[in-house]
């Protein structure tokens, strides 16, 4: 059952292009018009949405992190991402023009349904994205949005977390389309982005072998970094929660600008650091600013392990490791830039031995508080 492979999680990675596309089928008419009749919920009541609030919790969140990028881009409406259990104990601002989506591979995680009952209770709608048919969560919610990532085995979330990414993008789309703004004309083309994204997984699938070498060299690393900005920043916290799961080794993300607020105190010789470079075409000259971060760390003796877009030549220079990825556009980059992270914490709980799929202290779906 695990297809060849020696773990489910090494599976589930090698399955991605599969959840990505799966999650994209059935959601457009002939004319790429994305078409959402499986929510049921009236035009008019999402045109009335005017905050969306996403609740998750783990990986999960950090989903709902990446999306927040592109809704707000997309359609204009304020997006807030809380972890379950702190919105649920907290006071949120959520009333009859609020969307609450909770995100969860499972169906069943206590502390997300929580959050879903407290944000009806407040009048909220609520979309369930979801992985598992006729789970809990989909059933406590208005509508759901399935994922089609297939049965995830690995405590270790991967391919449910592209999944949710591309679901998430789907809706963010249909509300920029049923909304009409600035960018309702764009969601034709972004789809049509969305549909070659599969392609270029498994083309980054095929050139992985660095990171397994990379891992190998490092199974005795102590701490690893991980830095990125915009939908990059995520992606950073999403490495470090992997390592931490799977390798049970000290990691952490950060956003790279936070760097002089204080974590570039933890920069000695050697320490490794991924960088998420976000594409050269990126706004804001976030690029340029991501790779000034690497040359700063890099004079400070960081060992950096750089993620870019294949071309990207201005990485060069301050990069120990480069990890290419293909191109895509800015906000689509990760469900890309994740898969090196994803695989290097597979590699590297591997080189030490220890148990890929069923890590210790955790359970596949957390169903208490
Ligand atoms: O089933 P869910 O998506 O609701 O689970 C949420 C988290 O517990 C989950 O993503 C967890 O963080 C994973 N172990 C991450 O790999």
């Amino acid at each position: 059952e695990k297809g060849g492979y020696d773990t489910f999680m090494e599976k589930e990675i090698f399955d991605q292009p599969h959840a990505v596309g799966d999650t994209l089928l059935g959601r457009t008419d002939e004319a790429g018009h994305l078409v959402l009749d499986e929510l049921r919920i009236s035009e008019e009541q999402l045109k009335n949405v005017d905050r969306i609030t996403v609740v998750a919790c783990g990986t999960a969140a950090y989903a709902g992190m990446v999306a927040k990028y592109a809704i707000e881009h997309w359609t204009r409406i304020p997006v807030e991402v809380s972890l379950a259990h702190e919105f649920r104990y907290s006071d949120p601002i959520v009333n009859e023009r609020s969307l609450v989506v909770s995100i969860s591979q499972s169906g069943e995680t206590m502390d997300t349904l929580m959050a879903v009952k407290h944000a009806r209770e407040l009048g909220a709608l609520t979309i369930s994205v979801c992985n598992t048919h006729g789970s809990t969560i989909p059933r406590e919610s208005d509508a759901v949005l399935y994922t089609h990532a297939g049965p995830e085995i690995a405590v270790a979330s991967t391919k449910a977390f592209l999944a949710q990414i591309t679901a998430c993008y789907v809706l963010g789309l249909y509300l920029s389309q049923l909304r009409g703004g600035t960018f309702a004309d764009d969601a034709q083309a972004v789809m049509k982005e969305l549909h070659e994204v599969p392609a270029k997984i498994e083309e980054l699938l095929g050139t992985m072998g660095r990171v397994q070498e990379i891992a190998r060299f490092m199974a005795d690393t102590r701490s690893v970094l991980f830095l990125g900005r915009n939908v990059g920043f995520p992606i950073a916290m999403e490495g470090a929660l992997k390592l931490k799961e799977l390798a049970y080794i000290h990691a952490e993300g950060f956003a790279a600008g936070e760097l002089k607020h204080g974590p570039i105190a933890l920069i000695e010789p050697g320490q490794p650091v991924f960088v998420v470079v976000p594409g050269p075409d990126t706004p804001h000259e976030l690029h340029k600013k991501v790779v000034s971060n690497i040359q700063e760390i890099r004079a400070r003796g960081a060992r950096t392990i750089v993620i870019a877009q294949e071309g990207d030549e201005d990485v060069v220079p301050f990069a120990d490791e480069v990890i290419r990825v293909p191109r895509t556009s800015p906000l689509l980059q990760p469900l890309l830039t994740v898969v090196p992270l994803q695989m290097f914490a597979l590699h590297l709980s591997t080189a030490k031995g220890l148990d890929v799929d069923q890590p210790r202290n955790l359970a596949k779906s957390v169903t208490v508080e």
